[in-house]
């Protein structure tokens, strides 16, 4: 089967070959990851000359620098030499990288500028200019966000995120000054035994929540009883549920999503101090503090990144079944404290080892990856269903496809933006 066919797009149906077959995910590095944008970084990781963070594009290690010019470089970490990464932090700031195995120097654009024991090379035999770090022929930034892709050709970053502009803008609005510090409160990383597109499907997955999630929900429901009662409120009817809440789920293009829940802004409404609403809505405008306030929505860029209000979530595939996941705090530095504290208690309480919610999806994930070891198609149907609302999906007014959030338009939408780079190349 071409893997192209293991996606039946009319049908809603996934065949369980996409998340363990050595083949099919050599073609997702080659025809997604070294073809199209990947995200790198933020541009606050890399406020000053000399920052530096490192970071995979698909499984190329690479250097994200800020040069002394104030320019971003993207280059392979791996020596011209023998090939030894020349760079193990994740991040810092240095003019030079140096490997460690026989020392020879790049600066931070990845000119080769040193050579150990140069007198063992004859005249001609290095050429200091063509066996630098290899840099990517390009890069750019939208809003902050920085992506990178090994392909000249790759359309402007701007078409490559199409529809997806919007939510973003609304992403780096949310702070009224526009400042945001990703990476200032730190980060989360976790890896876990399976494919890195169950955690893609599910970073913008409005089923699950209302049961996966239960227990997550009673907590904070006993969270806000406890402090109702405490400041002699009475108690409120039971548990919120997504299924209720008309939330959205929204295929953007290009394999872009999102689940987006308003409830959320009329929530942080009621929460944050009335002064932090007056300088949004004098910021951006009354009528877009609903949009940039939390911001009411998660949202997917294909392939690699999501953005929820207060995190950014990186997924690096290593294996068809081993996958690391960092998510990295957002910080708004001149935010009141008391918004900068609720975001921070948001983060921590359900993210992280030790959140009370977290954790649940990748428990999920590995016992997903368990139950695709076992497939044999010869006993068993290799399908896995997509298809909730398939046929209810309407066209919104900027032509992305909308259907309710326990829909699984988001997952499709992964999915059709998974077939338009696996079918590249497959006629010829
Ligand atoms: Fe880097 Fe030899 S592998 S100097
Ligand atoms: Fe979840």
């Amino acid at each position: 089967m071409k893997a192209a066919e293991l996606v039946d797009l009319e049908r809603g149906r996934v065949h369980m070959d996409v998340y363990t077959d050595a083949d099919v995910f050599h073609q997702e590095m080659r025809k997604i990851f070294y073809h199209t944008w990947v995200f790198v970084a933020h541009e606050s990781e890399l406020a000053f000359p000399g920052d530096y963070v490192t970071t995979y594009i698909g499984l190329v290690p690479v250097i994200v620098s800020r040069d002394d010019d104030g320019g971003l470089n993207v280059m392979v970490n791996r020596c011209a030499h023998r090939g030894t990464t020349v760079c193990q932090r994740e991040k810092g700031n240095a003019n030079f990288f140096r490997c460690e195995y026989h020392g020879w120097v790049y600066d931070n654009q990845g000119t080769l500028t040193g050579v150990s024991l140069r007198r063992g090379y004859s005249e001609g035999e290095l050429e200091h200019t063509a066996i630098g770090l290899q840099r990517l022929p390009r890069v750019a930034s939208y809003r902050g966000l920085v992506f990178a892709s090994f392909n000249s050709e790759v359309q402007s970053l701007e078409d490559f995120l199409g529809l997806a502009r919007r939510y973003i803008d609304d992403w780096a609005d949310q702070a009224p000054d526009g400042q945001l510090a990703v990476q200032a409160g730190g980060r989360y990383q976790f890896e876990y035994d399976g494919n890195w597109k169950l955690q893609t499907e599910n970073n913008t997955e409005g089923y699950h929540p209302d049961f996966l999630h239960q227990q997550a929900v009673r907590v904070q429901v006993y969270n806000s009883e406890r402090s109702r009662a405490a400041a002699g409120k009475e108690a409120r009817a039971r548990a919120p549920r997504i299924a209720t809440m008309n939330s959205l789920g929204k295929d953007l293009g290009n394999g872009h999503n999102l689940v987006e829940t308003p409830q959320v802004s009329l929530i942080l409404k009621r929460r944050y101090p009335p002064e932090y609403l007056e300088e949004l809505a004098t910021a951006h405008g009354v009528d877009r503090v609903d949009r940039v306030i939390g911001p009411p929505w998660r949202l997917n860029i294909f392939p690699n990144l999501a953005l929820g209000g207060s995190n950014i979530r990186v997924v690096q595939p290593f294996a068809p079944d081993h996958t690391r996941v960092r998510q990295y705090y957002v910080d708004l530095p001149t935010a009141p404290d008391a918004v900068r504290a609720l975001r921070r208690e948001q983060e921590q309480s359900f993210y992280g080892q030790a959140g009370y919610g977290g954790p649940d999806d990748v428990e999920m994930f590995e016992r997903m990856q368990e139950g695709f070891r076992s497939a044999d198609a010869d006993i068993l149907s290799p399908w896995l269903l997509f298809n909730r609302e398939v046929t209810g999906e309407k066209v919104g007014p900027d032509g992305e496809l909308v259907a309710d959030s326990t829909s699984e338009i988001s997952q499709r939408s992964v999915y059709r933006g998974w077939h338009h780079y696996l079918s590249a190349g497959d006629a010829s």
